[in-house]
């Protein structure tokens, strides 16, 4: 009997494509389904590998502060607390016109800043995406086409003549990579994340290949400081809202900035700069519990996207939370439960069984009850069938959202604890801080900040409500010119030497 439709209606998804969804009023099928009760006794036994129980984050919580510590302490750590010769926090006076190029996980974002003052600014911008081959080939090239990009983005932006012979533009480079730094202006990629892997690069000084690629296009421009997006979003994010004391990214990549007292980093006592002074330190937190895997409960699906990762061992608390991994994180579920004979019986799952074929904003749709507000689970069977080719019953469709939740929910609790960490570690609680916090995840995940936010309940009982997240400012753009802006006045100051 062909199935009857009862209602339709079309979704535009984040990629920019329309997805139709339709509904039946029946669910009788002529393929093999897998039962209410069958999906039901399967969800029992991921809620308890995915469910993380308030006394294990506190151990979590635990460890982490024990590792921000050692990060501080010695060069060289998994977690390399990276200290970023950024000093202070901005007054919100900064003004001034400073461009910024932003290499992020997805595309190339190049920014003209015109900081006003007052916490104010406005901002033009041109969005470049990346392709997966210019991810992988050789470093300089990469940088080349930033250059390319920056190039025409000035003569699109700048009327001719507007810029004076031998004038040069202040340039802020986001590069959002944990890089050491010995200056403002200069950062050693340590390694690759998120995917990239663009050879001659690591153990170089990416701030030193960018000047070159500049110097090919011959642009009027000079390089003030190579930024991190945690520490841009920390300085943009406090410019307009001065509670702010840590910033967070939740994106393809996952990480962490605050600002810590020059005296309680050890490792760089030798500099002699003022104990009381301040800097952002940019956490690279993602690395916490890499190669060793002692303390996160890592289940076989988060091994195996380790294993099959280009960088096994490494970001193991990035792998479990940041928007790059969760789709693939249900997708392996979902196949291992067709490998059993459970789901899909006589379809051709080909299509679903191509790694990383399960996009993370998927989990956001299907968990989004606004754009899905029948029984039917309207979204999921569009997904399915118009992605994957795939029918789906109800008791299924209802199975793979109470999936999506379980793993979109642990990735928030994994995020607090990270939060809870540096909280604890400065102190914060009682007075309560406000969280800058940005990323696809943190602005598009629905019910990724609740969950967050409860996370910090289970972990600090009611006070854990002091510590508020905020969808941030645009640090690797805003944060980026107003950190070139204080960089500017620090050398106009002669300030000390380590700008
Ligand atoms: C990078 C960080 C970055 C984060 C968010 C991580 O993979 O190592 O430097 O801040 O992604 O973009």
């Amino acid at each position: 009997m062909p199935a009857s439709r009862r209602g339709s209606g079309s979704v535009t998804l984040p990629s920019g494509q329309t997805l139709a969804v339709h509904t039946r009023t029946q669910d009788e099928e002529d393929l093999p389904h897998a039962t209410k009760k069958t999906m039901a006794d399967h969800l029992r036994k991921y809620e308890s590998l995915f469910t993380l129980t308030p006394q294990r984050m506190r151990m979590i919580v635990e460890a982490f502060k024990d590792t921000l510590e050692l990060g501080l302490e010695k060069h060289g750590q998994i977690v390399p607390m990276i200290p970023t010769y950024v000093f202070g926090w901005p007054t919100g006076g900064e003004t001034g016109d400073f461009l910024a190029v932003d290499l992020g996980g997805t595309n190339l974002r190049v920014c003209l800043v015109t900081l006003q003052g007052n916490g104010k600014f406005e901002i033009t911008q041109s969005k470049y995406r990346l392709t997966e081959e210019q991810k992988q080939e050789d470093g300089q090239k990469l940088f080349d086409f930033c250059a390319e990009c920056l190039k025409l983005f000035i003569d699109t932006n700048f009327e001719p003549g507007s810029i004076k012979d031998g004038e040069l533009l202040p340039l802020g480079f986001t590069f959002s990579y944990p890089c050491t730094q010995d200056r403002i202006d200069h950062g050693v990629l340590i390694r690759w994340t998120k995917g990239f892997g663009a050879a001659n690069t690591e153990g170089r000084d990416v701030a030193e290949m960018f000047r070159q690629s500049l110097e090919k296009q011959k642009l009027p421009v000079h390089l003030t400081a190579i930024i991190n997006d945690t520490t841009g979003t920390l300085i943009a994010s406090s410019y307009v809202n001065p509670r702010t004391k840590i910033a967070v990214i939740f994106g393809t990549g996952c990480n962490a900035a605050y600002m810590e007292r020059v005296g309680d980093i050890p490792k760089i006592k030798n500099l002699g700069i003022d104990d009381d002074a301040e800097m952002v330190i940019n956490c690279e937190w993602g690395a916490f519990d890499s190669f060793e895997h002692e303390h996160l409960p890592r289940t076989k699906y988060d091994q195996t996207i380790d294993e099959q990762s280009n960088k096994p061992g490494e970001q193991a608390f990035e792998k479990l939370i940041s928007g790059r991994y969760l789709g693939e994180i249900l997708r392996l579920v979902i196949c291992e439960l067709i490998d059993d004979g459970v789901l899909f019986l006589g379809q051709n799952t080909y299509k679903l069984e191509i790694p990383y074929a399960f996009d993370t904003a998927f989990l956001s749709l299907m968990e989004r009850h606004v754009f899905d507000p029948t029984e039917e689970l309207l979204m999921i069977i569009g997904i399915f069938s118009h992605f994957f080719a795939l029918e789906t019953t109800l008791a299924e469709r209802q199975f793979f959202r109470a999936l999506a939740k379980l793993v979109g929910r642990r990735a928030a609790r994994l995020s607090s604890c990270g939060i809870a960490a540096i909280v604890s570690r400065k102190g914060y609680l009682e007075e309560g801080c406000a969280v800058g916090a940005d990323g696809s995840l943190y602005n598009k995940y629905p019910g990724f900040a609740e969950r967050v936010h409860e996370g910090l309940q289970d972990i600090f009982g009611d006070k854990g409500r002091n510590i508020i997240t905020y969808h941030a400012e645009d640090g690797s753009g805003v944060g980026s010119a107003i950190i070139a802006a204080m960089t500017k006045i620090r050398k106009e100051r002669g300030l000390h030497a380590h700008v």
